[in-house]
């Protein structure tokens, strides 16, 4: 097991926790899950990031070297976990690759992650009676016939599909998490997630708001797939977080998984000229043709977060996009790197000298 915090303490690996939960997550080192544990800190609680770096890096957990709180492990969520670590009081599990250029790269590997990462958490969290979230997706209704999509909604997905690997990768993991939970008497919390955007996306992932956004600030055309009538519903990381904080913390079964995401529903075509409106780019607009089986419509029911959670998103598009430019500018200002394959951004990444720490 390699540790990966800043700076080296002496032993014990893991500090005792004086207050607050020993919580751990899976794919922290991520767009969401550096956002998660940036929370969970400021919370007070101690937290284990666990990652391999796939496409995650430990730049977005560099801030957190100052608590001594923070730990990060190197491990891939398809083996089982460190016996070294600490007892965990919940385990958010995050890891999975994302984005469609991600998780296309090598689909079967893609199908494995989500359901030996399933099985890995679920046995982890047996053995120490744990609370789970999983990062569910709303991909797992597919390309939907039902509009708004409530969590009742079963789906619309082609299996044999390019998305397949993702879609019935994240089914899989729903019903492992559910039949597993459920026989070892675990609390289980599952968060459907649709389109959430911001700070520390990967520039290079493929998704439609970096994409835009990064095309936008260099000044290149804007690839705009399809007629540009095809929606999405954005959700701003702050909000989202905030959402699955109030989920994991509820007391009550919310029976099943729960919808989260923003369901005020934008058009692909509106989204660009918005981009362009907000960098002040030249870029132009050019049209591509839709990729197979790109959803046309994605919209949250999200009446049952309302109700249980009292939750439902408060930043606006335009001011969620304006932070996420401000953000990729400083990115875009510095040159950065196209997206690294996993070998070079785990060896970017290689423990520190003497391999084994913790902060
Ligand atoms: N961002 C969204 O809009 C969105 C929407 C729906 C669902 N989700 C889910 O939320 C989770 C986080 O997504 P994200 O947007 O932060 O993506 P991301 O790619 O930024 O983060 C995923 C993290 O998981 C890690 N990872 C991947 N494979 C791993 C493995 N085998 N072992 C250990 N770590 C591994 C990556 O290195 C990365 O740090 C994913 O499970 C994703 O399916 C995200």
């Amino acid at each position: 097991m390699k540790h990966h915090p800043w700076p080296a303490l002496p032993a014990p690996l893991v500090p005792k926790i004086p207050s607050g939960k020993s919580i751990a997550v899976t794919g922290g080192a991520g767009f969401l899950g550096s956002h998660l544990c940036q929370a969970l800190l400021a919370q007070g609680h101690h937290v284990v990031c666990l990652d391999n770096f796939a496409t995650g890096s430990p730049d977005n957990l560099r801030r957190f070297v100052a608590t001594n709180r923070f730990t990060l492990v190197e491990q891939d969520v398809v083996l089982p976990f460190p016996c070294d670590l600490p007892r965990f009081d919940e385990i958010w599990n995050l890891a999975c690759p994302a984005s469609p250029a991600h998780y296309q790269r090598d689909p079967v590997r893609t199908l494995f992650i989500c359901a030996d990462g399933a099985r890995r958490v679920l046995e982890r969290a047996t053995e120490d009676g744990a609370r789970v979230f999983h990062a569910s997706t709303s991909e797992v209704y597919g390309d939907p016939d039902v509009h708004p999509q409530p969590e009742t909604y079963v789906g619309h997905v082609n299996p044999v599909g390019p998305r397949a690997c993702y879609d019935e990768g994240k089914r899989f993991a729903e019903a492992v998490f559910t039949e597993g939970c459920a026989r070892a008497g675990l609390d289980l919390r599952m968060a459907r997630i649709f389109n959430t955007y911001g700070p520390r996306m990967h520039p290079d992932d493929g998704r439609v708001v970096s994409n835009f956004v990064v095309q936008a600030l260099r000044g290149d055309d804007i690839t705009l797939y399809g007629d540009g009538s095809q929606t999405r519903s954005f959700c701003y990381v702050d909000d989202l977080i905030a959402g699955f904080l109030a989920l994991m913390a509820l007391d009550e079964d919310p029976g099943g998984p729960v919808n989260l995401g923003n369901p005020v529903e934008t058009r692909m075509d509106e989204l660009a000229d918005l981009v362009v409106a907000l960098t002040g780019s030249r870029s132009r607009i050019v049209r591509r043709p839709l990729p197979v089986d790109d959803p046309r419509r994605r919209r949250p029911d999200i009446a049952k977060a309302r109700a249980l959670l009292g939750w439902q998103p408060a930043v606006p598009l335009r001011t969620g996009l304006e932070r996420t430019i401000a953000h990729f500018g400083e990115r875009v200002a510095a040159a950065f790197e196209p997206f690294a394959p996993p070998a070079a951004l785990a060896a970017a990444a290689r423990p520190l000298a003497g391999g084994v720490m913790a902060s």
